[in-house]
């Protein structure tokens, strides 16, 4: 019988948060203040949710889970070091992070954009130092590249800035949650399958899954934006409508946002329908859209 969610994550940011531990650079070294803002940020918490996708899109597949642990750290990586970012006066400009007040507030603009810097890097050199096969760490650090950058989390950020202050259009609101959420969710699941010697097919049904539970994942953010708690979120709730932000709660209130997440989250599910051993994901994919945090 395969862990509950909540058991699975917990024993996913176990494992994860004992490799980043080794990862990070040890507090007091190099230039000690930018080794400090990099631990402050990554080691505060966080759900760890792209790397527990990891972990069980491998197994999904049949892999070993150790054969994606250095990518699995990657994508919290550049996961942590997009919130350091967005975070930002010059963006969303939030003063309370897991639960902690800011890399910004804590450490100054400068220090904040140049630890967001360095854990971008450090995620590639993992991935790329770090995976056993070398065939595999390079068809890794593609993904990350493709789903971190122009046409993934940076662009949709990019979008998504652009957007503050519009009228509320599907189209385009479901094209910046692909970009800014889902190609990172999705480079998830799919370099899981690839670190777990997935199949072509198999590959292809977790892309789907990830792009579908992604969209699910953001809606569910913007969700919780408007219900959910400071204590609960550990960042400040509300700032959307604040900011005048492009959300689907904004474009269609509250309750058809949450049917439109469990929708989408209803189509990743059927994605897994291909897999030989999708139960871990199937949990992680329920979480996405019944957590209050
Ligand atoms: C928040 O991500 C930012 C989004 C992409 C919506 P998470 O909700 O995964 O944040 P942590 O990692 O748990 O702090
Ligand atoms: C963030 O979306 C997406 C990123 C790429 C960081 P949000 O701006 O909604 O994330 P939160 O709510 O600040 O965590
Ligand atoms: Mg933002
Ligand atoms: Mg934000
Ligand atoms: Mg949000």
């Amino acid at each position: 019988m395969s862990p509950s969610p909540d058991t699975f994550l917990r024993e996913a940011k176990h494992l994860v948060d004992e490799a980043l531990d080794r990862y990070l650079p040890a507090e007091g070294t190099g230039a000690p203040q930018l080794a400090d803002a990099m631990r402050y940020s990554v080691m505060a918490g966080g759900k760890r949710i792209r790397p527990a996708l990891a972990l069980a899109a491998c197994i999904a597949v049949g892999g070993e889970d150790e054969a994606v642990l250095p990518y699995a750290c990657a994508l919290e990586l550049i996961h942590t070091y997009s919130l350091i970012h967005d975070d930002l006066p010059a963006m969303d400009d939030d003063d309370l992070r897991r639960g902690r007040p800011t890399s910004h507030k804590a450490f100054g603009e400068a220090m904040a954009i140049l630890a967001g810097d360095a854990l971008h890097t450090l995620a590639f050199e993992l991935v790329l130092a770090r995976t056993a096969d070398g065939n595999v760490a390079r068809r890794l650090g593609a993904t990350l590249a493709e789903a971190a950058g122009f046409a993934g989390m940076v662009g949709g950020q990019v979008e998504d800035i652009d957007a503050g202050g519009v009228v509320p259009d599907v189209e385009r609101l479901q094209g910046i949650h692909e970009r800014k959420t889902a190609a990172l969710i999705r480079a998830a699941a799919v370099g899981g399958g690839i670190a777990g010697g997935a199949e072509d097919e198999q590959v292809v049904a977790l892309s789907e899954f990830g792009m579908a539970l992604g969209l699910a994942f953001q809606i569910t953010d913007d969700v919780l934006d408007e219900t959910g708690t400071a204590e609960a979120l550990g960042k400040t709730p509300g700032k959307d409508r604040e900011a005048d932000k492009m959300t689907y709660v904004a474009l269609e209130g509250i309750d058809a946002a949450r049917a439109r997440a469990t929708r989408e989250r209803d189509r990743a599910l059927a994605a897994l329908e291909r897999l030989p051993s999708p139960e871990l994901l199937v949990g992680l994919a329920k979480f996405v859209t019944d957590r209050d945090r």
